[in-house]
């Protein structure tokens, strides 16, 4: 289902800006967590924007501070209460309104404890976005403090205002939540159900974009390839384009748009029409992200992975063989409950087999609610790290070996700006996303170019336009 109708809540934009008006109002946002949560930010941004505050990266001087948070893993939670903790005197000494959103409020012993531990405004949660106007104008008027979080999955939300932090390359959500239940993993719990939105919502944003010159789209959601596929099943979907496939394909139509990337897909559900969707449409990426998680068939079970080490492998293969010049990227976590030395050996058997562009690792964390947390055989954060950091040595050896097949091989590279690291440069990505810099003028940014390849350095290439 899909909300549209949401100009109640939005009223209160308005009426926040009059309150705000020539006080010249600042806000800090800080973002935790993957692309969905950084898109959900550019909204609240939007929303916040037209209140009447600017953005100032500088929080000391901010009057209002939201935390859009994560809850993956553990790390992302030491974070925000940190954070929760060093805004404190500020609130005591000047007021300063603290809103804190995204997927950590979705459980509530998080909320339990900063309510009792923790100075806050507004509370809100993955499924309360768009209510975050009228949270905060009521807890301006009536100063108190607003919790407004839904257990229930909250509805496809369209029209919210958006600020987007480039002006090249834009991040579009397709679908809210997972349905897949991995077992270590708390998604599921607070991002609800699967349900994606509308081909033509998403066609249409697509297309603004391409006429507001936006030129490289990642199509964003938990399970990009099982985009529409619970509508499908329930006779929901009355529009022709009723699977990830199909909008690939429609995507690959829109003029103006050079490049289409998506994560994260599962593996299993890379379909032949999905296979055969990257093969054929030109703009889309030929760098997949396929996220292994283990290697081993025993762990991949325990995961609730639903696919064999031999089936990914075949998978990995089958896509060699349809798509020239496919890559990989991938997620691994090491010290799954239960893992031993031989399963953690299958994943850096995979590692080697597949050489991926790109890992994603992450040591296993335990969250509270999934069921691998209940699993008796924990590892000891010892062994997790001597893993993590065997695989990390495979990986970094893979990628020297990786770039110097890039050297002298002429790359299309569009260009997103000044290095940030090194504003002598320009800077883009390869299809397979590995940084390039080169020397240019800035009439280059936003073009494609050719660039040749001239040396590697681990993470990034240097490179020189033809
Ligand atoms: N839906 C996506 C991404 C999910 S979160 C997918 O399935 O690929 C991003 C990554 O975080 C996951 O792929 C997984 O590798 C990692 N992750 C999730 N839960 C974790 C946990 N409890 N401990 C460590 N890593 C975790
Ligand atoms: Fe988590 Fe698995 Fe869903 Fe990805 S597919 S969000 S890892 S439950
Ligand atoms: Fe984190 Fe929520 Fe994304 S838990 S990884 S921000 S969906």
């Amino acid at each position: 289902m899909t909300k549209t109708d949401i100009n109640e809540e939005l009223e209160y934009i308005e009426k926040i800006r009059k309150i705000n008006e020539g006080k010249n109002l600042k806000y800090n946002i800080f973002t935790m967590g993957c692309q969905l949560n950084e898109n959900d930010s550019e909204k609240i941004c939007g929303m916040v924007e037209k209140m009447g505050y600017t953005k100032t990266e500088n929080i000391a001087e901010a009057d209002l501070v939201i935390y859009n948070t994560c809850c993956v893993r553990e790390n992302a939670e030491e974070k925000l209460f940190g954070k929760l903790g060093e805004v404190k005197k500020q609130k005591e000494a000047r007021g300063t309104i603290i809103a804190i959103g995204g997927c950590m409020m979705q459980e509530q012993h998080i909320v339990d404890k900063i309510k009792k531990s923790y100075k806050y405004d507004v509370i809100f949660g993955t499924h309360t976005l768009h209510k975050f106007p009228k949270d905060l104008y009521n807890a301006i008027m009536e100063n108190k403090k607003i919790t407004d979080i839904l257990d229930i999955d909250g509805e496809i939300i369209e029209g919210l205002p958006i600020k987007r932090d480039d002006s090249i390359r834009a991040s579009v959500t397709i679908m809210n939540g997972c349905n897949n239940f991995c077992t270590y993993c708390i998604v599921p719990y607070v991002r609800g159900r699967e349900r994606s939105r509308n081909p033509e919502d998403i066609l249409n944003e697509v297309k603004s974009l391409a006429q507001a010159g936006y030129k490289e789209i990642t199509l964003l959601g938990q399970n990009v390839n099982s985009y529409m596929r619970v509508e499908r099943e329930k006779g929901l979907c009355s529009s022709k384009i009723d699977s990830f496939a199909k909008l690939l394909r429609a995507v690959n139509n829109i003029e103006g748009i050079e490049k289409i990337r998506f994560v994260s897909p599962h593996p299993k559900d890379f379909t032949d029409d999905v296979i055969e969707a990257i093969r054929d449409c030109e703009k889309v990426s030929k760098f997949v992200h396929l996220p292994l998680q283990s290697g081993s068939t025993r762990v991949l079970k325990a995961m609730n992975r639903v696919y064999t080490k031999e089936q990914y492998l075949n998978l990995v293969e089958k896509m060699k063989e349809k798509i020239p010049n496919v890559k990989f990227s991938t997620d691994i976590i090491v010290g799954f409950p239960g893992e031993t030395e031989e399963d953690f050996e299958d994943t850096l058997d995979v590692v080697k087999k597949v050489k991926f562009e790109q890992i994603f690792m992450f040591i296993y964390s335990r969250r509270v609610g999934t069921p691998a947390d209940k699993m008796e055989n924990q590892i000891p954060e010892e062994i997790k790290h001597k893993r993590f950091d065997r695989l990390k040595a495979l990986y970094e050896e893979q990628i020297e070996e990786n770039n110097k097949a890039y050297i002298e091989t002429v790359q299309d590279i569009l260009v997103e700006g000044y290095s940030k690291t090194n504003s002598d440069f320009l800077t883009g990505r390869t299809d397979s996303n590995k940084v390039v810099i080169f020397e240019g003028d800035s009439s280059l940014i936003g073009k494609v170019v050719p660039v040749k390849i001239v040396s590697e350095h681990l993470w990034y290439l240097r490179g020189e336009v033809l």
